[in-house]
């Protein structure tokens, strides 16, 4: 762009904004810089006695470093790596940095700032693609980073922790609803959708005196009434009430989002900042765990006796009294275990590492949602999100009623979000065949006790027609599908688009380019592990969820994507549309949709598993009460606890494991 035609744009901009923003501004002003630790620094955090260490500033980790530090007389240290960013507007306005993305002040995921920014290892059943796995690395960890929407799954995957995996009925859907309840705020929606009834359950089913905020929408787009009532005319009915046991079917999906200031709610300022005047309470920031240091003497067994952090080269050692919560996450938990000698004896020996416990299943069990993408083109004048992108007055229109009422385009969250059952997206032969086709593959496998269990809950729960098998969504915004390949291109787009203003006939053009992207995602049935593979703390782990190994998932992918396409095209949306345009038309046979899906995966972002808590029999990593099989005294709670992937997305669930670990290590003590 000519920088005339840039001055022309910010001197309009700069007038429509003083025009428009006269009344009070809601967000908090951010001043551009942060506090590079909170309340402490790296040489006074090692000098402090702590009763707990809590590794990981994360979703989980702040919940429990908010409740244990409840009782003044418990002290508690946080090692986190990201920086504190209290009042970020790309954390905490809704569509910033995480829907659309935003030209001027960048994105959440893929910035390292705030991602950990792993990557899968290339996958052998995706023709070597690898596949970004984005991870919070901030204080709130991936509630700071997330899509925000709040889903509680079926009662029967609670269940399943209970008696599959042989946990005790403390860990079933009953035993976990008080603290689903504990964490929420709720109020109920204002819009509905079609089909969509008051429910006094789903008010019943929350709780409203909690840290989080939970919200709905206030504001859609031209995009989601439609797609709901076409669902509805193809035989998929509006569920007024996901939360209360049955997630099945489409619903206005919840999202942790603070209805006052219409910014995101997260563990980072609903749970921490609440608690950041407590002196028994200390966060530091920017500091990398590097291990655990145990003693191995006498009858209490291995008991951890400190926790080891990297600052600016240095390395620190903190001594714990009475615990180690390892609360960094799927992806970084088996990491630190391994890196202190408990792990795979195999893999730590290769690697140099003393062997103080020979614990093969950590690291192992990694679970996920794999996605797929298509993205469908809309006629000219229907609203998207992509109108925040390319027309500057109404983008301007849009942060001012964001600012001073919380509300419009800038607060948007997915509304739409469906977990179906396969036998709503496939007849009954094309099920059978696909079932006996599973049943063969996994009879030439071996498998662990813990497989064993998992594939019997799965099978009869998939015949049950009973659970989400696979999910749909509505993205209102542009290029969903075409981003990883055409990124630059987009970001081109948007600077053409720019450039164009003054020019009519241009615009009408790029008015015709915008986009509503679709997206599946199917789950369970991938069972997979992450190991370290180097001795440094600081490098990634080797991650390999093992996308669509078993011939299942990949049909799981094309049937479900088949069954967005027939959505798409029925009424009332199909009118909205111009067409499908990635992968395009020119997909039609299973094969052809196979060959597709294998270069459209990508995650959503919800791995978990490899601390499973199990029976030990099973193969499980922690028992009920989250400690470590064979450590006296080191919990994990995150979401490598959970034994087998949910039908939904896993932040609600997290946050509730939390609450009900917070309640387990009180109990313990005394406290
Ligand atoms: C909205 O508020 C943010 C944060 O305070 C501020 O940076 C921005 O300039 C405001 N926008 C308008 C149009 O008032
Ligand atoms: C900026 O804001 C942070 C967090 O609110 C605060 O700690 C810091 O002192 C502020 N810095 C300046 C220069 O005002
Ligand atoms: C779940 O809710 C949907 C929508 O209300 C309903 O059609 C379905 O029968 C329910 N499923 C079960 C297992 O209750
Ligand atoms: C780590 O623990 C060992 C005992 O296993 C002890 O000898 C050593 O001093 C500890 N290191 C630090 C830095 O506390
Ligand atoms: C431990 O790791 C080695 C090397 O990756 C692997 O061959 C072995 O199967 C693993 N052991 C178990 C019990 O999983
Ligand atoms: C841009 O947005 C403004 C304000 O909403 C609207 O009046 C105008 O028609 C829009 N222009 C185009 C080309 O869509
Ligand atoms: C089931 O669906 C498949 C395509 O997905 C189709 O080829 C087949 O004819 C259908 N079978 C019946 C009995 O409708
Ligand atoms: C399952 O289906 C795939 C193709 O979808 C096929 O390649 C494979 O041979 C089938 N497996 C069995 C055991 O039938
Ligand atoms: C990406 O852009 C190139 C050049 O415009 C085009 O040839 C290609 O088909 C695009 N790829 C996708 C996935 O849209
Ligand atoms: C593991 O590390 C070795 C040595 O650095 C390297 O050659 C290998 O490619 C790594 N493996 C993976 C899967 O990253």
């Amino acid at each position: 762009m000519s920088p005339t035609t840039l001055t022309r744009l910010l001197t309009a901009a700069v007038s429509l904004s003083a025009t428009l923003s006269a009344s009070a501004n809601l967000q908090p002003q951010y001043n551009g810089s942060y506090p590079a630790a909170t309340g402490t620094d790296a040489a006074s955090f090692a000098k402090t006695k702590f009763d707990f260490v809590v590794v990981g500033g994360g979703t989980a980790g702040l919940v429990l470093a908010y409740r244990l530090s409840e009782n003044p007389k418990i002290s508690v240290g946080v090692i986190e790596a990201g920086q504190y960013r209290p009042d970020d507007p790309l954390i905490g306005t809704p569509t910033a940095g995480n829907l659309l993305g935003n030209a001027d002040i960048g994105t959440l995921l893929g910035n390292p700032t705030y991602d950990w920014m792993f990557q899968s290892v290339p996958q052998a059943a995706l023709n070597g693609l690898v596949i970004d796995y984005p991870r919070g690395k901030v204080v709130g960890g991936s509630s700071a980073i997330n899509s925000m929407i709040w889903q509680r799954a079926s009662d029967v995957d609670y269940d399943n922790w209970n008696t599959v995996f042989q946990n005790g009925p403390g860990w079933s859907a009953q035993g976990l609803e008080p603290y689903f309840k504990r964490v929420e705020s709720w109020t109920e929606p204002e819009l509905l959708f079609p089909g969509q009834q008051r429910d006094p359950a789903l008010a019943t089913a929350h709780g409203t005196n909690g840290p989080i905020s939970v919200s709905y929408d206030t504001f859609l787009t031209d995009i989601e009434v439609p797609s709901v009532a076409a669902a509805n005319s193809i035989g998929i009915p509006t569920n007024s009430n996901p939360d209360g046991g049955n997630e099945t079917f489409i619903a206005l999906t919840a999202r942790s989002v603070d209805p006052k200031t219409g910014l995101r709610s997260y563990a980072g300022n609903a749970y921490y900042q609440t608690a950041i005047g407590r002196p028994n309470l200390k966060l530091l920031s920017q500091a990398v765990v590097s291990k655990i240091n145990f003693s191995k003497s006498g009858k209490s067994g291995i008991v951890a006796t400190g926790v080891n952090y990297i600052v600016g080269g240095k390395t620190y050692t903190v001594s714990v009294e009475k615990e180690v919560i390892l609360a960094a996450g799927s992806l970084k938990t088996p990491q630190i275990l391994e890196l202190s000698g408990v792990g795979n004896k195999t893999i730590l020996s290769n690697l140099g590492i003393d062997v103080l416990l020979d614990f093969p299943q950590i690291g192992e069990n990694l679970q996920d949602h794999p996605v797929t993408l298509l993205d469908f083109k809309v006629k000219d004048d229907v609203l998207t999100l992509d109108r925040l992108n390319y027309n500057q007055t109404y983008s301007y229109e849009q942060q001012v009623l964001y600012n001073t009422s919380a509300s419009g385009a800038m607060s948007y969250t997915e509304a739409v979000v469906g977990p179906l059952p396969l036998q709503k997206t496939v007849n009954s032969s094309t099920f059978d065949a696909m079932f006996s086709n599973l049943t063969a593959t996994l009879a030439t496998q071996q498998q662990t006790p813990i497989q064993k269990v998992q594939y019997a809950a799965l099978e009869s729960m998939v015949k049950s027609g009973a659970v989400g098998w696979f999910e749909l969504t509505v993205v209102p915004s542009g290029g969903v599908a075409s981003t990883a390949a055409n990124g630059s291109n987009y970001l081109t787009s948007v600077a053409i688009e720019l450039d164009v203003l003054s020019s009519p006939a241009s615009l009408r053009t790029w008015l015709c380019s915008m986009w509503l992207g679709t997206s599946t995602f199917y789950h369970r049935l991938t069972s997979a592990g992450q190991h370290i593979n180097s001795t440094d703390p600081t490098a990634q782990p080797v991650i390999d969820p093992k996308f669509l190994e078993i011939p299942w998932d990949a049909e799981v992918l094309v049937h479900g994507s088949q069954w967005v396409r027939k959505w798409m095209q029925s009424e009332p949306i199909a009118g909205l549309l111009e067409g499908e345009v990635t992968p395009s038309l020119n997909v039609q046979s299973d094969e052809e949709w196979d060959a597709y899906v294998r270069t459209a995966v990508r995650t959503t972002n919800h791995p978990l598993g490899t601390t499973a808590m199990a029976s030990r029999a099973l193969g499980g990593v922690v028992d009920p009460n989250l400690k470590v099989y064979g450590l006296a005294n080191v919990r994990v709670v995150d979401a490598g606890i959970i034994p087998m992937t949910i039908g939904v997305a896993i932040q609600s669930t997290i946050y509730a494991m939390a609450e009900k670990a917070a309640d387990l290590v009180k109990s313990t003590y005394g406290i």
